[in-house]
């Protein structure tokens, strides 16, 4: 595999993690342990090498700012997990200790479909009394213990503790290709699990064949159920990516079912209609949630997805992907839920840069951008590559759009939403990786980029708006420097 990242490497992100090489999807395990924040994920370290094995990278950082790597911490090394330590959760034992569960996925040898047949979905926990060093595996469900109706494809685990007891939460893709979710419940802290819940679409066909990495927010006591449906029928303004990654605001509980499935288990469904996406950019996915302990909900996302019709070269320079930053979820208007880069972030800011003619040049492509009280109702924020075009964020009468000009997008074209008046908007960029938050986060979008050289121009022309930029620090470098 291609070694550390060299200084050439201009699309290389400075505040969003990512491991030191390689390849990174989900954010698995969130938590804050012990005042440490663990931030583990789905890692790849030999990609791109045919059958490069999936498991767990591991990040940890005092302050959600600065981070170290800590290296793979689960490796696909038993019969249980052979083809991949696939993504799941964390969470904290009655025994004090930390709880790692997680998808053993496993593909048997033989002819399969691999839906119907020929997988192993086993679901197995890891204690570790210091965020570090792990117990052996422990599967604590398998194929048997899924509903009779579930093709092979469960996994996900997120689990969470409510009045005391344990629930886990999986997704699902039944025989039928309806995507579900199911939750089990633990009377013994994790020991032994039953199902207790199983959710499925109101209306059969219209909310995707799987559900990935489904997730249980609560904020001021609303619940949300969080899942990522493949398989939504695409529309103009809706689901304009490959797969969706979003949530459904529930009246009431998540555990209070409305219905009895077929075989006697409580069965609750949810309407594709409620179904709100997280970020309308090109490149979100697989988000997950956990819980500070000074009392905040915090997102962190997948800053890419599976399967897409545009491109990533940093292929060549032998990694790709990277996490969103840390978002802050509060509940918004209408039971929206709104994303704020977490306040520490603040602290990576420098001097702040001077606007000449509404434009500044950012020699490091890092800034943080803030614009407050927008009158207009048209305005555009344009930031420009030295030779390989531009992406534009355009408000007009409240259409708003992100979109490329020229080939910095590697194929990526438009993305669109409708968003009324714009009050406020903030602009992350750290070189490749953009994450536009507006009106207080209500409206979010993430894209990556890929300007042909390390300075961008950025160009704020939002009428007598009040706007403030700062350059931002890179603080991974450092931290993955001379790691593997
Ligand atoms: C989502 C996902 C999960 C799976 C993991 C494997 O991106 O497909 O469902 O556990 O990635 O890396």
């Amino acid at each position: 595999m291609t070694g550390s990242p060299s200084a050439r490497d201009i699309w290389r992100p400075g505040f969003h993690l990512l491991p030191p090489a390689g390849w990174v999807n989900d954010p698995n395990g969130l938590c804050q342990f012990e005042g440490t924040y663990h931030v583990f994920c789905q890692c790849s370290p030999d990609w791109p090498a045919l059958d490069a094995t999936r498991g767990w990278g591991h990040l940890t950082s005092r302050d959600l700012v600065t981070w170290e790597w800590q290296g793979m911490a689960l490796m696909p090394d038993t019969a249980d997990d052979a083809t991949g330590a696939y993504s799941g959760s964390a969470f904290v034992g009655d025994d004090g200790l930390l709880h790692l569960v997680y998808t053993g996925n496993v593909k048997l040898p033989g002819k399969h479909d691999y839906i119907t047949s020929g997988r192993l979905a086993n679901q197995i926990e890891v204690t570790s009394a210091d965020g570090e060093h792990l117990s052996s595996k422990r599967v604590v469900l398998r194929n048997a213990d899924y509903p009779s109706w579930c093709s092979c494809h469960v996994r996900d685990p997120k689990v969470w503790r409510q009045a005391g007891t344990l629930h886990m939460l999986l997704g699902a893709r039944g025989l039928d290709s309806e995507g579900a979710a199911l939750v089990y419940r633990s009377d013994d802290d994790g020991a032994t699990w039953e199902l207790e819940e199983e959710v499925r679409p109101g209306t059969p066909g219209a909310f995707g064949y799987m559900w990935e990495c489904p997730d249980r927010v609560s904020l001021d006591g609303h619940e949300y159920l969080a899942f990522c449906p493949q398989g939504l029928e695409h529309g103009h303004l809706r689901f304009q990516n490959v797969y969706q990654s979003g949530y459904v605001p529930l009246e009431d509980r998540l555990l209070s079912a409305d219905a009895m499935a077929e075989d006697g288990v409580p069965l609750r469904h949810v309407d594709v209609d409620d179904f709100r996406e997280w970020d309308l950019g090109f490149d979100f996915y697989a988000p997950q949630t956990f819980a500070t302990d000074d009392g905040r909900t915090v997102l962190i996302g997948w800053a890419g997805l599976p399967d897409v019709p545009y491109g990533n070269p940093t292929g060549e320079l032998g990694w790709m992907h990277c996490l969103t930053v840390p978002r802050e979820l509060t509940r918004g208007s209408n039971g929206t839920v709104c994303q704020r880069p977490v306040g520490e972030l603040a602290r990576l800011r420098g001097n702040e840069a001077p606007l000449l003619d509404d434009e500044v040049t950012f020699e490091h492509g890092r800034f943080d951008l803030e614009v407050t009280g927008i009158t207009a109702s048209s305005w555009k924020v344009t930031l420009a590559a030295a030779s390989n075009g531009s992406v534009v964020l355009a408000c007009d009468d409240g259409s708003l759009t992100l979109a490329f000009d020229g080939t910095a997008g590697d194929g990526r074209d438009v993305r669109r939403a409708h968003v009324g008046h714009v009050d406020d908007l903030r602009i992350l960029c750290d070189r490749s990786i953009m994450e536009v938050y507006l009106d207080g986060g209500a409206t979010v979008m993430t894209t990556r980029w890929y300007p042909s050289t390390s300075a961008v121009r950025l160009d704020v022309s939002c009428g007598d708006a009040e706007t403030h930029v700062w350059p931002m620090a890179d603080v991974m470098s450092e931290a993955l420097a001379g790691t593997r």
